[in-house]
């Protein structure tokens, strides 16, 4: 198992150009279950999260090859209607195999998926959606089988609370479900737009995509299409946490900036400065962080889960108290024992997470337990004095691209060995 080693208080400087989101590139390669022909995307990131997909889709017929960062999906055919359990796990984004294999073939057998313990992640969402769709679902042994025969049909469906994944699975079945389906109360995450836009570009006829009312015309069949994916808004948050800790000046490349608009405030509370230009953001760090307004998580476009622990991460050095309010996952705070024996003070109790700024942490030995979690240990270990040994590398490199070679470009001093 790697570590990294980070020996911290380098100032940084220079640019990066964002990869391609892993919250998109996740669900759009399920779709491509859906597309007949080849299907191309481009910036599709180098991740464990996204090779475990790619399996997926060989083990169901497809042919998929990666050079670069450009990934080609041939589906000549799907060939099974099942996941085993062992790929199922590997990922989270596993589950948007549900609607996409169901909607194709009629049938789909599989076990729930991995990811990363962050709380109970249920899929009740997802379920209720497929069964207004017309699907009948059984939960075995752990295992879920749901069929639809005689094909899906559209529908009126209204989700209880948007969430990202519930939506997806809805837009992947009913986009070749016979009817239109209107999905209320969807989740407006910019990779649920950017999945709609990749369907459409198959043939799809969604509309609303980004909106909280979607509505899905069904047509027959769809084709694969050349997509590039947007770029990694919640890398692009983990990079400012790097700056801000850091008291340094980054310009990230390749930028959506209205999918920053719910991070970037927190970080200007703190005194970071942002220039926008075309599609770059430098952003420039003060010598010390101010602690920032009550920082709560909310569905898109608020400030999202995902940013929580690499801003949590530079809330621990800040010259004052922030008060975290986590609000879409139940043990999304695991991250914070591991700050506390660099020397931050947080105190945590239920949804919220009180941080005591330090005026420095101390390099430790820590062990990360989730993808996000890993960023906040590193982002952690750049502004600590001395040298910080993070393991669980593995979890880092579900949703960051060569997090090492990028921060060394910038000037940190990172090993993984
Ligand atoms: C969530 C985040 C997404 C993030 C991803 C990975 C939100 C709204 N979603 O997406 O931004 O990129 O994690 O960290 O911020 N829920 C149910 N039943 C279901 C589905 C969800 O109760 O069937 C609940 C979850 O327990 C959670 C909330 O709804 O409390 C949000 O879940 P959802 O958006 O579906 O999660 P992800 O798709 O994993």
């Amino acid at each position: 198992m790697s570590k990294l080693y980070i020996t911290g208080q380098k100032r940084l400087s220079g640019a990066v150009t964002l990869q391609g989101a892993k919250n998109s590139a996740l669900p759009v390669l399920a779709a491509t279950v859906l597309a007949g022909g080849e299907s191309v995307l481009y910036r599709c990131p180098q991740l464990s999260d996204v090779e475990a997909s790619l399996r997926i889709l060989r083990w169901l017929g497809c042919r998929a090859q990666r050079s670069g960062d450009t990934v080609l999906v041939q589906n000549d055919g799907i060939a099974r209607h099942d996941v085993p359990d062992a790929l199922m796990r590997q990922t989270r984004g596993s589950i948007a195999f549900l609607g996409a294999v169901l909607a194709r073939q009629g049938r789909v057998r599989l076990s729930l998926p991995g990811g990363c313990a962050i709380g109970q992640r249920p899929i009740d969402l997802h379920l209720k959606a497929l069964r207004c769709l017309g699907a009948t679902v059984r939960e075995r042994h752990g295992w879920l089988d749901c069929r639809a025969p005689h094909g899906l049909h559209g529908a009126d469906v209204t989700l209880p609370f948007p969430s990202v994944g519930a939506t997806e699975s809805v837009l992947l079945a009913a986009c070749t479900a016979e009817g239109t389906t209107t999905l209320t109360n969807a989740a407006r995450e910019p990779e649920i737009a950017d999945l709609a836009v990749f369907l459409n570009g198959c043939g799809a006829r969604i509309q609303g995509a980004g909106d909280s009312v979607l509505q899905i015309e069904g047509v027959p069949q769809l084709t694969g299409c050349a997509h590039a994916l947007i770029p990694d808004r919640i890398v692009a948050a983990t990079i400012i946490a790097c700056a801000a800790v850091t008291g340094s000046e980054i310009t990230l490349q390749g930028v959506i900036h209205r999918h920053l608009a719910g991070v970037l405030p927190a970080f200007e509370d703190a005194g970071c400065v942002f220039t926008a230009h075309e599609n770059e953001l430098r952003v420039t760090a003060p010598p010390r962080l101010r602690p920032m307004k009550i920082v709560r998580t909310m569905p898109y476009p608020g400030f999202p889960t995902d940013a929580q622990a690499p801003l949590l991460a530079a809330a621990t050095v800040a010259d004052g108290t922030t008060v975290f309010m986590e609000n879409i996952f139940e043990n999304r705070y695991r991250h914070t024992a591991e700050l506390a024996r660099m020397g931050a003070d947080i105190k945590t109790e239920g949804k919220f997470a009180v941080v005591e700024g330090v005026s420095r942490l101390y390099g430790a030995t820590v062990e990360a337990t989730d993808l996000r979690g890993a960023a906040a240990l590193v982002v952690a270990g750049l502004c600590a004095e001395g040298k910080t040994e993070v393991s669980g590398v593995q979890f880092l490199e579900r949703g960051y691209e060569a997090p090492e070679q990028v921060l060394s470009s910038l000037g940190a001093d990172i090993k993984k060995v």
